[in-house]
Parts: C-alpha cells; sequence; structure tokens
C-alpha cells in the first residue's frame, strides 16, 4: 500500500469535518438522506435511476446475476446512447451550448446540442462510408480537440465500438492496442498542442500503422493544417470525409448490452487489458453519478479537466454530462500555458460552476503558490472534485480554501476504468467531507474492507477495498480474455460455491469509526502516477527491451507531487557500464515503448537484483530503498555499496519479506 499505518493514524487524527453548506442543503436536487436508504434496494433505486435515459424499448428485466461475474443490465431494453446526450436535447434546447472549447493558443468555438449533433451525424457518415458498421472498432488516438468527443459519439451513433488511445501513449502502445481490438480504422489528428509545442500524432500514429494490418482506413483531423505524411488510399482528411455528409443520420438501435467502447488499463501483468463498457447500464450510471455528485442544474457551466483519452473524459467530458445536457468547458492544454493561472483564467471567462481534476494537480498549483488564483474571480464556483488518486489532507484542504473560497464543498471521488462511474464520494448537499477521505459509498453502491482471508474488517480497521454487489456501469469482460476478467477481479475474495461474488478493486483502504473510507493506494504491482495506471511490468517489460538490459525491477515510490514516481533498477549484461547517458537513453528507451508517462524518475544500476529464493523480486525490499534514499533523477549508486545494503536488509527481513 502507498501509506503506512502512521500516515492513516495522522489521517484519522486529524478530525476536521466540513457539513455540506446550509443553502445547498436547501437548493439541491438530492438533498436527502433517504436516497441512501432507497440505494439499499440496489435494483428497484437503478430502475428509477433510469428513468433518465430515452429508451427506444423498455427492459423485460433490470438485471441479470445469473452467470456471475458477467452481469447484464436492463436486459431486453434498446436505444441508442446519442439519442440521449443529443437528440433529445436538441428537441428541448437546440441553442444550448454543449461545449466551450477553449485551444491552448487562445482559440475558441462553441458548439451548441444542434451543431454537436450535425457533427456527429456527418461523421457517423463518413465512418459509414469507409465500411465501418455496428460491432466494428474503431481506434481513436487525437488532442483534446471538438473532434474528439464528435469522433467518440459518432462511432456510437451507427453502433460501432470505440477503442480510444490516450494520445500521450507510443507507437509501440497504440499498435498493441490496436491489434487487441482488431479496429478497422483509426481517428487521429495531424497534430495535437501541448505546451506551445506540436506532438506528432499523425506521424506517431504512422510509425504504430506499420504493424496493424487490421486498419484500413486513417480519418485525420486537421487540427493545425501543418503537413503531415498521408498514403493515397487509406488516410484521408476529417474535411474530405464529412464535407459533403448529410447532417442528418438515422441512430442505430442497440441494445442496452451491445458493447459501446473498450479503454485499455495497465494491470498486474505487461499486457494491457481492454476494459469493456456497454450501452445502458454504463449510460444510466454515468448521468447518475455526474448529476448527483456535481449537484448539476440547467444553467451550470462544469468543467472536468481529465482527457478523454482515460476514463475520466469517457464518463465526465462525453457521456454523463451530455446525457444530462449540461454545458461543459473543453480545454486543449496544459495548465501552465501561457502563464501558470490558466485555469484560473478560464474558470473566470466561462464561469465555471463545477470544476472536476486531480490530486497531481492540486500539488503542483500549492507550489507554484496562490498568486495564480488570486488573480482570478471564481466566486462562480459552486463544487470541486478530485479524482484519480488519494487526495493528502493538506491538498484538500489547500483546494478547498483557495480554490472553492472556503465556501464550495470538495467531493473527493473514488472510482476506476472498471468501475465506469463514481464509486466512493460525498453527495455534496448530505453527506459531511474529512478532508483525504472519499467518504461513504453512493446510492446504489456496496462495498466492504476485507481482510487476507475475505472477512469483513470492523470499523477502524484497514484492508482490502471490495464491491459487494453488481451495479449497472460495471465492466462487462476484459475484451477477449473472460478467463481474466475473473481471475483479476472476481476470483480473490468471491465464494462461487456459495454464490458468493465480491470485485476486488486492487486497492487498500480503512474505515473510520463513522465508516468513512481512506483510500490507501493500489496494493497490486500497478503504480499511480500523476493518477495514471501504470503495471510494474509493463515498465519492465520496456527496460528488458532495451539491448544493453538484463535485468530490470521498477516500483513505485512515494512523491510529494506524483503520488508515486517510476524507480527502476537495472542489472546490465556483462560488459556494459553504467553511465548517466545510458540512464537517459533507458528512460528515453521506455518512453518511446510506452509513453512519456511512463518515463522511470530514477534508475539505479546494480549487480543483482534481489530476490527471493524462489527467485521473485523483492519490491518491497526496493521500495524501502527507494524512499529512504530519495533517488534523484539521475542518480547511479556504486553497485557494491547497493547490493551489500540490499544483502544486510534481505537476511534481517527473511521470512516475513518473502511474496
Ligand atoms: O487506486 C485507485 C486510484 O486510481 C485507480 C483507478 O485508476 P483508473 O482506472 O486509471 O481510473 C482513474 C479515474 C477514475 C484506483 O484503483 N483512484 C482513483 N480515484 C481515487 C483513487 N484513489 C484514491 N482516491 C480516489 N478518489
Amino acid at each position: 500500500m502507498a501509506d503506512d499505518g502512521a500516515t492513516i493514524e495522522a489521517l484519522f487524527s486529524e478530525g476536521r469535518k466540513f457539513d455540506p453548506p446550509a443553502q445547498l442543503r436547501e437548493t439541491a436536487a438530492i438533498n436527502s438522506p433517504q436516497i441512501y436508504r432507497e440505494g439499499e434496494d440496489y435494483e428497484t433505486y437503478w430502475a428509477t435511476q433510469a428513468e433518465r435515459v430515452l429508451w427506444r424499448r423498455r427492459w423485460d428485466r433490470v438485471l441479470d446475476w445469473s452467470n456471475p461475474p458477467f452481469a447484464k443490465w436492463f436486459e431486453g431494453a434498446t436505444l441508442n446512447i446519442t439519442e440521449s446526450c443529443l437528440d433529445r436535447h436538441v428537441a428541448a434546447t437546440p441553442d444550448k451550448v454543449a461545449y466551450h472549447f477553449e485551444g491552448e493558443e487562445g482559440d475558441t468555438r462553441t458548439l451548441t446540442y444542434r451543431d454537436l449533433l450535425g457533427e456527429v451525424c456527418k461523421l457517423a457518415n463518413g465512418l459509414s462510408s469507409l465500411g465501418v458498421s455496428k460491432g466494428d472498432r474503431v481506434a481513436i488516438y487525437m488532442g483534446m480537440v471538438p473532434e474528439f468527443p464528435i469522433a467518440l459519439l459518432a462511432c456510437a451513433r451507427i453502433g460501432a465500438v470505440h477503442s480510444v488511445v490516450f494520445g500521450g501513449f507510443s507507437p509501440d502502445a497504440l499498435a498493441d492496442r490496436i491489434n487487441d481490438a482488431q479496429a478497422k480504422v483509426l481517428i487521429t489528428c495531424d497534430q495535437s498542442r501541448r505546451k506551445g509545442q506540436l506532438v506528432e500524432l499523425k506521424t506517431f500514429a504512422d510509425r504504430a500503422l506499420e504493424n496493424t494490418p487490421s486498419i484500413e482506413h486513417v480519418v485525420v483531423v486537421e487540427r493545425t493544417g501543418n503537413a503531415v505524411p498521408m498514403q493515397t488510399g487509406r488516410d484521408i482528411t476529417y474535411a474530405a470525409l464529412t464535407e459533403n455528409q448529410s447532417a442528418e443520420r438515422e441512430a442505430t438501435e442497440t441494445s442496452s448490452e451491445d458493447p459501446l467502447y473498450i479503454l485499455y488499463t495497465s494491470g498486474t501483468t505487461g499486457r494491457p487489458k481492454g476494459i469493456l463498457h456497454t450501452t445502458g447500464g454504463y449510460l444510466v450510471g454515468v448521468a447518475t453519478t455526474h448529476a448527483q455528485v456535481f449537484d448539476l442544474r440547467p444553467e451550470d457551466v462544469y468543467w472536468c479537466t481529465a482527457d478523454i483519452g482515460w476514463v475520466t473524459g469517457h464518463s465526465y467530458i462525453v457521456y454523463g454530462p451530455l446525457a444530462n445536457g449540461a454545458t461543459s468547458v473543453l480545454y486543449e492544454g496544459v495548465p501552465d500555458y501561457p502563464d501558470k493561472d490558466r485555469y484560473w483564467s478560464i474558470i473566470e471567462k466561462y464561469k465555471v460552476t463545477q470544476l472536476y481534476t486531480a490530486p497531481t494537480s492540486i500539488r503542483t498549483f500549492m507550489k507554484w503558490g496562490t498568486e495564480f488564483p488570486d488573480r482570478h474571480n471564481m466566486e462562480s464556483l459552486r463544487i470541486i472534485g478530485t479524482v484519480g488518486e488519494p487526495i493528502n489532507p493538506e491538498a484538500w484542504m489547500w483546494y478547498r480554501k483557495v480554490i472553492g473560497g472556503d465556501r464550495c464543498p470538495v467531493v473527493d471521488t473514488w472510482w476506476q476504468t472498471e468501475t465506469g462511474n463514481m464509486m466512493i464520494s460525498p453527495l455534496p448537499a448530505i453527506t459531511a467531507a474529512k478532508p483525504g477521505s472519499a467518504t461513504i459509498p453512493l446510492p446504489g453502491i456496496g462495498a466492504d474492507i476485507v481482510d487476507d482471508s475475505g472477512v469483513s474488517v470492523p470499523l477502524g480497521g484497514g484492508g482490502y477495498l471490495v464491491l459487494t454487489h453488481p451495479w449497472p456501469a460495471m465492466a462487462r469482460t476484459i475484451y477477449g480474455d473472460p478467463d481474466r476478467f475473473v481471475d483479476t477481479y472476481w476470483s480473490r475474495f468471491s465464494d462461487p460455491a456459495n454464490g458468493l461474488w465480491r470485485y476486488f478493486a486492487g486497492d487498500g483502504a480503512k474505515r473510520d469509526e463513522d465508516g468513512y473510507y481512506w483510500l490507501l493506494g493500489r496494493v497490486d504491482d500497478v503504480m499511480n502516477v500523476s493518477g495514471h495506471r501504470i503495471s510494474t511490468l509493463e515498465v519492465e517489460s520496456a527496460l528488458v527491451d532495451h539491448p544493453s538490459v538484463a535485468e530490470a525491477a521498477v516500483i513505485g515510490r512515494n512523491d510529494p507531487i506524483t503520488g508515486q514516481a517510476i524507480a527502476a533498477f537495472v542489472t546490465l549484461r556483462s560488459g556494459i557500464i553504467g553511465t548517466e547517458a545510458l540512464i537517459l537513453e533507458l528512460r528515453d528507451h521506455v518512453a518511446d515503448k510506452i509513453g512519456k508517462i511512463a518515463r522511470p524518475a530514477s534508475i539505479v544500476f546494480t549487480e543483482e537484483l534481489p530476490k527471493t529464493r524462489s527467485g521473485k523480486i523483492m519490491r518491497r525490499l526496493l521500495r524501502d530503498i527507494s524512499e529512504q534514499r530519495k533517488l534523484g533523477d539521475v542518480t547511479t549508486l556504486a553497485n557494491a555499496d547497493v547490493v551489500q545494503e540490499i544483502a544486510d536488509r534481505a537476511n534481517s527481513m527473511k521470512a516475513s519479506t518473502e511474496e
């Protein structure tokens, strides 16, 4: 776990509690604790929430859990998700803004619901003309421009399954994901903008496409318009594909359980998992939680700063907000371009009412200082949220005071790619918040904390976080690998012989005497760097792929800004000298193989890696060493010293550290 017992004691003893503001308690749509009781009968509760969605045919059965852990929600129902997200709002409020797009260079574009539907239909028609039909997979690799949500929705319009790959991933990572999903078409950009620089997305995509035989066509959004290589017959610009298409397109009817998207996430093996989400239940889940947790009102301007390349963007930039007819800000760039007040200037400019961002960003803002938020009027803000990793109480307090003006409730939302929607989070008008705690499970969600043998831990204790019953937006499977789905999430704490099925999230948590959950980080070999999940094994494989490397071990060490930082221990092939230049080369090699987010913060060369007698690398030991030594960017340690130290510690820890 990321934190030790002492940290948790500190969390518990800090004792601050913030009640919902009185005015919010009066005015919020969800303002009675009764909703938690309603959630206990979770099938009825979710069936009630399903009224938020536009169905073509209603369900015969709310939940089919006869073949666990493969759930079916709203069985028999049909819909097209874009009719909930677009058509019904176009009928009611066509001129309402769906997205205020803000480019990094200050260029803007406003898309009303009518505009958005028109664009979605044109691209849907364009994709059809390329031969994409219901059930086909479409890969999407883009920067944060309006065509990004349009691409997702265009796929959904025709029942195609999108598979978004974060634009920061490398060509190799893109190729792996395209191949796993057997995508037929790739939608990308010529270039994207990041911190004043141009990112060569199409060039990266071209490198991936050398090894992706399933791709027949590539659609290229001209974000910058600079010349990029185009392959005749395969590649077509977005403009050329859509210019003569109709702005109308009948939505394809899908069943509630038809797949909506695949999104890859890191697991404990080197191979990413294609998390599969389906349609009806997912939409119910994201629409409900988005409305409840942000106390959404028609006049609000909501802003989630995530990238659509991650699940937060799928659920809370695209599907949840659009299903609720919200007006959102869509920002292309980074928080410190052109200056460190960019977020705050956007909040002032658009009078943002809800901000949803990540703890790592909040800690960075703290480091930059209050002079940047102080430059702007942020009184429009009403609710501020966080997601992606545990937030330390100090950062939580800073966020509440400096950004939320000491008046906005902070909603710390715990969830995962696999859960589809927020699971543990305060309801801002009902749930008192404690700095550093995600509080309690949302209505309709069942959670528990269990010990190693699966026994529920009493209040005040810690253990493994499990989810105790199905929920509508839950992942349905790992694409193409249902056995791995069962093994990874449903084996460790379930008892099928007795009909007991519990989802294991991979997180450690404690619960205080009020039943509040305090998330402690991952308990598996998954690191959380700036809120991004990266598997130690993936980085190890990338390192071992380099010709100089014989063996590598990777751990996440605590870091004050990014939560965890990647620390690598590398044994070189004989005859290779460990120089600082080689450290830089290896870091770049990992960035090339996976993406910059996976570049190790430090690399230490050692003659041997510490292992148990059965040959397993003792990562816990390496973590101890890293955190005590606070290894810098390009530190090398004298081999003998490291090995000697590792050996000494290994001897004294022996039995207890054997994993
Ligand atoms: O460890 C938890 C952490 O992020 C993991 C999920 O990562 P991902 O699937 O990439 O989704 C991130 C956005 C939903 C979880 O297993 N995590 C996420 N939110 C929180 C969190 N840890 C503590 N507190 C949170 N609010």
